[in-house]
């Protein structure tokens, strides 16, 4: 049921906060305790190798960013179709998300693997292949998704994972209680800022698209936490718009990518308050490129509007290691409205099925 919504993706969009609020209301309380980690019943682990495709790699980089800043523990992210090129080391914890559960490249990286490693599933169907072959599971809690592009799956698998890494590190005594109820509390606010980041993208994302719709392709910068985000909108408006969209991170464009960057081509900048950017933004503006900076307060589209007081871990002040997960909403936003404004079908994209079940 669609309800007042025009398509599946707009209230999948939209359904976020409340899909974020209802995880933690779920695992708030077993975070800076570690009994979420205690719950699964898995050894401790070393190392991490987070295995996925496409969104759920990215939410999989922003959890492996995490476990990486908070516990120094070593973290591979790998592309499921290329699991047979990587070795895994001793101790070495899986951690394959699939929002299906039924991807195929997934589910045949899980047996290239050697068995020594125990897997844990994060995906939104329990009772899938996935959930079956693994020796624990996370529920992302997203409910059914019916857009093909991948939303609220995509926040649901970053707050699922993150406050279970959190878990995990305050049970291995990696990260002091203190700290990891610090960062659940700021997570509390992430549905109220998605909200607010909603708001303000439905005010200028439609004039934005307009300006850059007749664009052939398209360039996304990141820094760090804020590089996932920016594949993630690139991976948006490919799926959506069948417009090549290339995400780069910032410190890379002058060794490359700068190339395809002319006068018009629009540059999207997932801004999260690292001052380093401005050097990529600069490069950009001299070729006449069209920078859309989003995210940061004072942004095009701002994802965030902090007070001048705030003193939690707000951008601009120390950046928490999930990054700027309220800044996918408006990148969303503006892959959905370029594929309207381009006549497209944003809940069935050519080609594209709802799980890619053949490899
Ligand atoms: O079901 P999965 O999470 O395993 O699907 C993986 C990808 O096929 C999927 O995330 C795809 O990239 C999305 N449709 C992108 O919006």
């Amino acid at each position: 049921d669609l309800g007042a919504h025009p398509d599946h993706m707009a209230k999948e969009i939209d359904e976020q906060p409340g899909v974020v609020a209802d995880v933690l209301a779920r695992v708030r309380h077993r975070t800076a305790d570690g009994s979420t980690w205690v719950g699964l019943g898995l050894p401790p682990f070393d190392r991490l190798a987070v295995v996925a495709c496409g969104t759920s790699l990215h939410a999989g980089q922003v959890i492996a960013n995490t476990v990486r800043s908070l516990g120094g523990v070593p973290t591979d992210t790998v592309v499921a179709s290329e699991v047979e090129h990587v070795v895994l080391g001793p101790g070495t914890l899986v951690l394959a998300i699939s929002q299906s559960g039924e991807t195929a490249d997934v589910l045949r990286a899980l047996d290239r693997l050697d068995d020594r490693h125990p897997v844990l599933a994060l995906t939104n169907h329990v009772h899938s292949s996935l959930a079956r072959r693994a020796d624990a599971v996370l529920d992302c809690h997203a409910g059914p998704e019916v857009g093909v592009a991948a939303t609220k799956s995509f926040t649901a698998q970053v707050v699922v994972g993150v406050t279970a890494v959190v878990s995990a590190l305050v049970a291995s005594g990696r990260l002091e209680p203190s700290r990891a109820v610090a960062l659940v509390d700021d997570l509390a606010r992430l549905p109220e800022r998605m909200a607010a980041a909603a708001v303000v993208a439905a005010d200028r994302v439609p004039l934005l698209a307009a300006t850059v719709r007749d664009a052939p392709g398209f360039l996304f910068l990141g820094r760090g936490p804020g590089l996932p985000y920016a594949a993630e909108g690139a991976l948006k408006v490919k799926e959506l718009s069948y417009r090549w969209a290339e995400a780069s991170p910032a410190g890379e464009l002058k060794h490359g990518p700068l190339a395809l960057v002319d006068d018009g081509t629009p540059v999207v900048v997932v801004d999260h308050g690292d001052p380093r950017l401005q050097s990529a933004i600069a490069e950009v503006r001299a070729r006449g490129g069209f920078v859309v900076t989003i995210g940061g307060a004072g942004s095009d589209v701002p994802a965030v509007a902090r007070p001048a007081d705030a003193t939690d871990l707000a951008w601009g002040r120390s950046v928490a290691p999930w990054g700027p997960i309220e800044a996918v909403v408006p990148l969303q936003m503006l892959a959905r409205e370029l594929a309207l404004q381009l006549g497209c079908d944003v809940d069935k994209p050519h080609d594209r099925a709802r799980s890619v079940t053949v490899r």
